[in-house]
């Protein structure tokens, strides 16, 4: 079975390539770099002892689509390609409802053009905004508070129109919660070529000595020490869950939506406390005020992915600060 990645050398993509190629897929990746390293389509190489075929180029661009589907037989796609930091869509919006969404017409139009109608397509839990209770489920409400969180929610709805006008297709919808974490290798982790959103490559940052200090943002929020709550998931884990995703599309039609986290919630202490632990580390904070936009606490309920896609996270919070830790030592010594 041949699986085509949009924004494979991304953190994701990158970890799913891996879990793709070792489950014996072949993958075609496409990725223009906008946010992710190019040594990355060598150290997935290199982690598999793997070759697989890649375009250089960006998913707005139709014509190389049409090329890639053309030289390649696909079976299925995995979509990750796309704009991702919340703040920059405030200020860019045009820019990323352009890219995000014409990214995924384009792709969607040349894989009907080929009948290649399989698809497990990356959203995020910021399409829930800020939840009426907690865990969260698939079918609470869905609220964007953000042009990045809009777009997601956009191209959800868009693919479930097309499958109410194409009972043929076969899609899955992934919201993933907070992905950290790298592969055991440490050759390949969280790595954004801006700066970061997210709070653990600041934590990195700081604990490899490019920053004095974390700014935490609010300790006044409504939960059990008063820093934000989410739902933090091991990147390995949350890649082996698009394998899950990749068997059930591939072997029937629909269209279904997914929640990809643990189910547990720590707060940013929680996560600051354990990273010190488990790498024997000091981390640095300051109490600084709010980030505008954020929720107080946001958590999955997973069962339905334990039931639907036969997926559970194994991975504990101590993998998560350990290996990003490995990853961003390593990374800083190459
Ligand atoms: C986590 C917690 C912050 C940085 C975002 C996107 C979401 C998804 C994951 C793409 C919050 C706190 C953070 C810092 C801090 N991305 N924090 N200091 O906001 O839950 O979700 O990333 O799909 O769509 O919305 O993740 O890592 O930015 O923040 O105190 O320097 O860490 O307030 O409580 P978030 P995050």
């Amino acid at each position: 079975m041949r699986i085509f990645v949009t924004g494979g050398a991304g953190y994701i993509g990158s970890h799913t390539c891996v879990e793709l190629l070792n489950n014996n897929y072949e993958i075609v990746v496409i990725d223009n770099f906008s946010n992710s390293k190019r040594d990355v389509i060598d150290k997935i190489k290199e982690i598999t002892k793997k070759d697989f075929v890649f375009y250089e180029g960006d998913v707005t661009d139709k014509a190389l689509l049409s090329k890639i589907f053309k030289e390649n037989k696909i079976d299925a796609v995995i979509h990750f390609a796309g704009f991702k930091a919340v703040g920059e869509s405030v200020s860019k919006p045009l820019m990323y409802y352009h890219n995000n969404l014409e990214s995924t017409i384009n792709l969607l139009e040349v894989m009907n053009e080929f009948d290649v109608k399989k698809i497990a397509f990356s959203s995020s839990a910021t399409v829930y905004g800020k939840p009426d209770s907690l865990p969260i489920k698939e079918d609470f409400k869905l609220s964007t508070t953000n042009p990045y969180g809009t777009t997601k929610l956009m191209i959800e709805m868009i693919l479930n129109d097309l499958y109410k006008s194409d009972n043929e297709w076969s899609i899955a919808i992934l919201r993933y919660f907070n992905p950290i974490g790298a592969h055991e290798s440490g050759l390949i982790g969280e790595n954004p070529n801006d700066i970061p959103n997210n709070l653990m490559p600041y934590i990195m940052k700081v604990a490899v000595g490019e920053l004095d200090h974390l700014n935490i943002f609010g300790n006044d929020y409504d939960t059990h020490d008063g820093t934000g709550v989410r739902d933090y998931i091991h990147v390995v884990d949350l890649a082996k869950g698009h394998i899950k995703a990749i068997e059930k599309v591939l072997k029937s039609t629909g269209c279904d939506t997914y929640n990809l986290g643990t189910g547990t919630g720590y707060s940013v202490l929680d996560i600051v406390k354990a990273f010190e632990s488990v790498n024997n580390v000091k981390i640095p904070y300051e109490i600084v005020g709010r980030r505008p936009g954020d929720i107080d606490a946001c958590y999955a309920d997973p069962t339905k992915s334990l039931k639907l896609l036969g997926f559970k996270a194994t991975k504990n919070l101590e993998d998560m600060c350990k290996d990003s830790y490995n990853f961003v030592r390593r990374s800083k010594h190459e």
